[in-house]
C-alpha cells in the first residue's frame, strides 16, 4: 500500500460508519424497517479505509460484501446498533448513514402470528433511541460527527433542523424524491455551520470519496 501521508490522509484516525436499515421484529418472520440498500454507507467505509483510516462499520441487515480492510459488526435492531456504536467509542469521526427504524414493537410475539382467528392486534410501538443525537450529546462526542438525512421535500430546511437538534457537525441531506432508493446515484447537500454546499448528482462511490476528502481536510485544519 501507499504510506505517503498525502495519499493516506486518514492514517491514524478511527472512523465509525453506520449503514443499512434496522429491522424491528413483530414476530419471528415479520419486521418493520426503513428502505435502505446500505450502498452509500458501505462506499463511505471503503473510501475511509482506502484513505488509511481504521474503519468500524456497524451494518444493519444488508447483502453486501465487507469492503477490504474494514471491521464489520452486523446488527439487526436499532437498539443493537446503538450498543455496537457505544462499544466502538471513542472514534475520531462518526458517519451515521444508517436508515434507523424510528420505532420498535413493544411486545414482540414469540411465535408466528396467524391470520386465522382475527389476525393481528394493533401493534404498540415505542420510539427507538436516536443514536446520532446520543453521540451528539455524549462526553465521547467524536471530533467530527456527521449525519445523513433522506428527505423527499424541503430537503435542506429539515437537514438544518436535524443538524442543530442532534448536535451533528454536518448533515448530508439526501434528496430521495427521485429514484435514489436502492440506486447507484445520489444528489446531496452538505449542511454545515458555515452554510450549504450543493453537490451535483453523482454515483455513490464518488459521493463517498468526496466526503472522505472533505473529512480529511476538516481534520487537518
Ligand atoms: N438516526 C439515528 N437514530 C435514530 C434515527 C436516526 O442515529 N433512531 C440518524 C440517522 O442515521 C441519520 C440521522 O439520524 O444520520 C437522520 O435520520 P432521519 O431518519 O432523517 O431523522 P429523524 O430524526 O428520525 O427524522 P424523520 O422524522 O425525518 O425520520
Ligand atoms: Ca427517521
Amino acid at each position: 500500500f501507499d504510506a505517503h501521508p498525502l495519499h493516506r490522509p486518514l492514517y491514524g484516525r478511527h472512523v465509525l460508519v453506520t449503514a443499512g436499515p434496522t429491522h424491528e421484529p413483530i414476530d419471528p418472520v415479520r419486521y418493520i424497517a426503513n428502505r435502505s440498500s446500505g450502498k452509500q454507507g458501505f462506499a463511505i467505509a471503503e473510501a475511509a479505509a482506502v484513505a488509511g483510516a481504521r474503519v468500524t462499520l456497524v451494518a444493519g441487515p444488508v447483502h453486501l460484501p465487507t469492503p477490504p480492510g474494514v471491521d464489520r459488526i452486523d446488527v439487526e435492531t436499532a437498539r443493537e446498533m446503538e450498543e455496537a456504536v457505544n462499544q466502538t467509542l471513542p472514534v475520531d469521526v462518526a458517519v451515521m448513514v444508517a436508515a434507523v427504524a424510528d420505532w420498535h414493537v413493544t411486545r414482540q410475539a414469540g411465535q408466528k402470528i396467524k391470520k386465522e382467528g382475527g389476525g393481528i392486534a394493533p401493534l404498540e410501538l415505542a420510539e427507538n433511541p436516536d443514536i446520532l443525537a446520543g453521540l451528539g450529546a455524549s462526553v465521547q462526542k467524536p471530533r467530527l460527527l456527521i449525519g445523513f438525512a433522506a428527505e423527499t421535500h424541503d430537503v435542506v430546511h429539515y437537514a438544518q433542523g436535524k443538524r442543530q437538534r442532534k448536535g451533528a457537525d454536518w448533515i448530508i441531506a439526501n434528496d430521495v424524491s427521485g429514484d435514489v432508493m436502492g440506486g447507484n446515484h445520489n444528489t446531496v447537500h452538505v449542511v454545515t455551520a458555515d452554510g450549504v454546499e450543493d453537490w451535483e448528482r453523482m454515483d455513490k462511490e464518488r459521493v463517498a470519496t468526496r466526503l472522505v476528502e472533505r473529512i480529511s481536510n476538516a481534520l487537518s485544519h
